[in-house]
Formats: C-alpha cells, structure tokens, sequence
C-alpha cells in the first residue's frame, strides 16, 4: 500500500492549515496516512555538527527518529504550514534542517533516494502572492534532498483568525478537489 506523510504546524485548537490538510487527505484514498503536528514534537536545531557527513545520520535523539524512516520510504509528502514572516514556523524549519542527512546522501554521496511526491499547502493572513515565495523556495529545496518533486502548492491567502478556514465558503472544497486531483495523479 502507498503510505504518505503529512504535517500541519498549528499550536492552535481551530488550526487553519490543520483543517486545509485535513481536507486534503480525504482525497488520499487507499493509501496509509501519517500526519503530525510539528508543533506538538520535540525537536532540536541542526547544531551543524556534520556529524551525519560521516554517519549518514543525525547524532541528535529526539522525536526526528520517529520522522527519518518515514521521510525515506513513503510515496507522498505533504506539508501544510502557515506563513510566519513569511517562512515556514520555527518547528517546521527544525524539522527541514533536520533533514541535512538527507541532503548529504543525496547530494554529496550521489545517493537516489526513493521518488515521492510532493505537495505545499501555504496559508496566510495576508493576501499578496509574495509572501509564499519564502516557503515555496524552502520546502522545494528540504523536498529536493528527499527526492521528492514539488508537484502542488496551494495558496490560500486572507485566512488569519483561528478556524476560519473552516468557515469561509469554498476553501474546504477546493482544497479537497485539490487533493483528490493530487493523489489520483499517475505519471
Ligand atoms: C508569528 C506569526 C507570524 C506571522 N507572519 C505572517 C506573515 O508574514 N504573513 C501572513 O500573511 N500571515 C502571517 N501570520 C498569520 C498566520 O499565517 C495565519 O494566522 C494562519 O492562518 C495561521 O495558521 P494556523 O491557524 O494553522 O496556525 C503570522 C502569524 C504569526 C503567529
């Protein structure tokens, strides 16, 4: 079975991008489904140590080896993160560092990890296009040391208060269509 690992970034009850990826998934039929919540984990900063430029992996022991063996090995990835200052939330951004080993073996080892999949779902308070490029770039990048190609993103701007996107009409459906679309992709 085809397994994808999702993530929202929300420590908030009514999380937007909680309920954007959520309305995502459903499209994600027949396949197995892991989601976190990277606000709620336990992990550290890369410290740069390079230590996985040796190892192949990282030195720290926090929740992270709860994430490794799935970013290696599923089909799909999904990241929906709100924008803060434009990026993606510290607890997401220690995650994508965190992913350094990945990006040794890939890019200095000249490993080919396993082909995935991926898709972005950015959403903001604001409402100009600008303010995704930050995020864009940066989960394209964290997705490239993965072997995972950057096939989607969604925008959804204006969406600030908590739980609004559970009530503004027609972002649920979208995203679901969206997802649905996503998942019954075959190259
Ligand atoms: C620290 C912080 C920084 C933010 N920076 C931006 C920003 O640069 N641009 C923007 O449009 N919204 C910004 N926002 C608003 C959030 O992106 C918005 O409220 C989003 O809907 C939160 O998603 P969530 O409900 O999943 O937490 C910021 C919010 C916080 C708390």
């Amino acid at each position: 079975m085809q397994r994808v690992v999702a993530f929202y970034c929300s420590f908030r009850r009514l999380s937007n991008s909680k309920a954007l990826l959520e309305s995502f998934l459903e499209g994600a039929l027949g396949v197995d489904v892991y989601v976190f919540n990277l606000a709620n984990l336990s992990v550290y900063a890369c410290r740069g140590c390079e230590r996985c430029f040796s190892l192949g992996k990282c030195v720290i022991d926090d929740d992270m080896k709860r994430l490794y063996p799935l970013l290696e090995d599923v089909d799909f990835i999904v990241a929906s993160f709100p924008i803060y200052f434009y990026g993606p939330p510290s607890p997401a951004k220690a995650v994508i560092d965190r992913c350094q080993p990945f990006w040794f073996r890939s890019f200095v080892k000249g490993e080919v990890l396993k082909k995935k999949r991926g898709c972005l779902i950015s959403v903001g308070a604001g409402s100009n296009d600008n303010m995704f490029v930050a995020s864009y770039y940066i989960v394209k990048v964290w997705f490239n040391s993965l072997n995972a190609s950057l096939d989607m993103h969604l925008k959804f701007g204006g969406l600030d208060g908590e739980g609004e996107a559970l009530r503004r009409t027609g972002i649920l459906e979208k995203v679901r269509d969206a997802g649905k679309r996503f998942f019954a992709y075959k190259a």
